[in-house]
């Protein structure tokens, strides 16, 4: 979940160190840590508990050199976010960063404490820097160390090690959270995000699972999961150096919405013809396995499952196929049934989150014709793992609260379902007009962008809420989900979505003056249905805010305020309804002072079970 950078280089790497945590703190930011080693040998650790704006500062005050040295950003797992908590954790001569989990550290811990070592923190982290510091007294080199230390580990890492008695190299490895090495002249660097190296190089090594690997200035050995030495691909990276930038708007959030009708538009290029979704798309072979596909299991957590639970309504209306969705830490841990025939989708923004991994190496095993990752990191352990990708171009996401990649996952997804559906009736002119739609959609987009003046004078009748209903049907549901999700994680005001008909089932009981009720209305053949639910909310004294089509003729009045939007395709609906909800929590979000792009609590990646 963290950040973690490290450089070997001849230069003073500071400066790089903190910057490169800078551009990875919307990863994890409860504290943050740096230590650089010099040639001489001499040390220097500087910890500092909150954003690395605490740790820059110190640094400022306390100039610390060194040409090789590592840092971290924590999202605390084990152990309170503290100073003595914050990384880089130190045993003797081994200092070591680290992002994921060790499940095994209790009894690695009571080994090691029997043997003397002292702890100085609560972290599970603690013990990969003893235990390297105990195989180092047999293994002859820190690359041989850490080589014995890892196997000993159960749980997830990605780590970076140094040996304050050779500042020439650093020793990394890697098991269920990434890490990337960066390629310079005359030096090298690490991260657990390239965009936290884009200042300094472009050239990257993504590391596999079980890779160890030993860095120096001139020199990169990597070593795969049984020790051999092997070759990684040396990649170019084409992410935009300004990604880590927020440019002229306030927050990345409100950058990354106004970006979505870019990111769309990058997403569609060369992608489709005139009249139908082309074949490359989806990558090699994927036409002649789209042929035998009979039943779609997608999987995913949080933003991305909803994505899903919209592709499950077109997959199966337009797709002409069975379609399950499944939040991937539940599917991992159950034993489910496979469709014959079925195709296992995965949906991730990061390409990281441990449980849809783990969900996707579960179903490598369980007989299905094979996998599609829809996925916005290039070189992510999802994109390589599986067996097709569909990249969504939406450009780095640096909010946590995920905007432009849900958009441009529905896109992936509609297409897929145009590729899909053409092999199960879904006819010529219904391929063209779903291709016309997704062209027009950048432009909708933008057209739905002007509605920002409203819905933030609309936020402040929100800022003293403690709760808020969103209601949707069909595609639209998953939508008011979002919407829900989106002002729970920004705003921290209590929000619950409901498939409109079912209020009556239980919820209408909350309904009161205290309580906003937000709903999405397109003119689509489910109208008629949400407006009878919409009447029920106002025969009970229910505060409306309506987001519709003009044509849905909603009229605002003292218990109802109405939003226009641009009337789109049905398709299109789902992806240009999320925008005013994404834009209800951003203002909500101003109001109330929260920190919109690094809410509490929360992480970007969530590499972690
Ligand atoms: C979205 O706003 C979230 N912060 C979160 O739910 C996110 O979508 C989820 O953790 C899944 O991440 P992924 O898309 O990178 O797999
Ligand atoms: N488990 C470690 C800790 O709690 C690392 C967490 C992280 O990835 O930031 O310190």
């Amino acid at each position: 979940m963290c950040g973690i950078v490290g450089a070997v280089a001849q230069r003073d790497v500071v400066d790089i160190l903190v910057e490169g945590l800078r551009r990875l703190e919307y990863r994890g930011y409860d504290s943050a840590g740096v230590a650089v080693v010099t040639e001489s040998g001499e040390l220097t650790r500087l910890r500092r508990l909150g954003k690395v704006k605490e740790l820059a500062d110190a640094v400022a005050e306390k100039p610390v050199t060194g040409g090789t040295g590592i840092a971290h950003t924590r999202w605390a797992t084990h152990g309170e976010p503290s100073e003595r908590n914050a990384h880089p954790h130190v045993s003797s001569n081994i200092t070591v960063v680290h992002n994921g989990i060790i499940e095994n550290h209790s009894p690695l811990r009571e080994a090691l404490k029997a043997k003397g070592y002292v702890f100085t923190s609560d972290t599970d982290t603690e013990v990969i820097a003893h235990l390297v510091e105990e195989e180092l007294k047999t293994a002859g080199s820190l690359l041989a160390a850490v080589q014995k230390a890892v196997k000993q580990l159960h749980g997830a890492y990605g780590t970076v090690l140094l040996d304050k008695t050779d500042s020439s190299r650093v020793v990394v490895a890697r098991s269920g959270s990434p890490l990337v090495i960066g390629l310079g002249i005359g030096e090298n660097f690490i991260a657990s995000d390239q965009l936290a190296l884009l200042p300094v190089t472009r050239r990257f090594i993504f590391l596999e699972e079980g890779d160890v690997a030993e860095i120096t200035r001139h020199s990169v050995a990597v070593f795969d999961k049984d020790g051999n030495a092997v070759e990684r691909e040396v990649h170019e990276s084409n992410v935009s150096y300004d990604a880590g930038d927020k440019g002229q708007y306030r927050h990345f959030m409100l950058k990354e919405i106004y970006e979505q009708p870019h990111a769309i538009n990058n997403t569609l290029e060369g992608r489709l013809s005139s009249d139908s979704v082309l074949d490359e798309t989806f990558g090699n072979g994927a036409a002649e396995l789209f042929k035998q596909v009979k039943h779609v299991q997608i999987v995913a957590c949080g933003t991305s499952y909803h994505s899903g639970m919209v592709a499950r309504y077109w997959l199966e209306s337009l797709g002409g196929i069975s379609c399950n969705v499944e939040i991937a830490s539940e599917f991992r841990y159950r034993k489910s049934f496979v469709q014959p025939n079925s195709l296992l989708v995965s949906i991730s923004q990061s390409g990281e989150t441990a449980d849809t991994l783990a969900a996707l190496r579960l179903a490598k095993e369980a007989g299905y014709l094979g996998s599609l990752t829809i996925c916005n990191v290039a070189g992510s352990s999802l994109v390589r793992e599986s067996d097709l990708a569909f990249m969504t171009r939406a450009g780095a996401e640096i909010g946590v609260a995920s905007t432009k990649a849900f958009t441009t996952q529905l896109v992936g997804l509609a297409m897929l379902t145009m590729a899909i559906g053409k092999y199960n009736g879904l006819t010529g002119a219904q391929q063209r007009e779903l291709t016309d739609a997704l062209k027009s959609l950048p432009a909708k987009l933008e057209q739905t962008l002007t509605l920002a003046p409203q819905i933030e004078a609309l936020a402040e009748e929100f800022a003293d809420k403690h709760h808020a209903l969103f209601l949707g049907r069909g595609d639209q549901y998953p939508i008011a989900m979002e919407g829900a999700l989106k002002l729970k994680e920004i705003s921290y005001i209590h929000a619950e979505a409901y498939a409109a008909g079912e209020l009556k089932h239980g919820p209408l009981a909350l309904i009161d003056a205290d309580m906003p009720i937000i709903v999405v209305a397109p003119n689509n053949d489910l109208l008629e249905k949400l407006k009878s639910n919409v009447e029920e909310v106002r025969a009970r004294g229910g505060i409306l805010y309506v987001f519709a089509d003009a044509d849905a003729k909603f009229q605002s009045d003292a218990t109802m305020r109405v939003i226009n939007v641009p009337h789109v395709a049905d398709i299109l609906a789902p992806i240009v309804y999320t925008l005013p909800l994404q834009l209800l929590s951003y203002y909500v979000a101003i109001i109330k002072g929260t920190d919109v792009d690094q809410p509490r609590n929360l992480a970007k990646s969530v590499t972690v079970e």
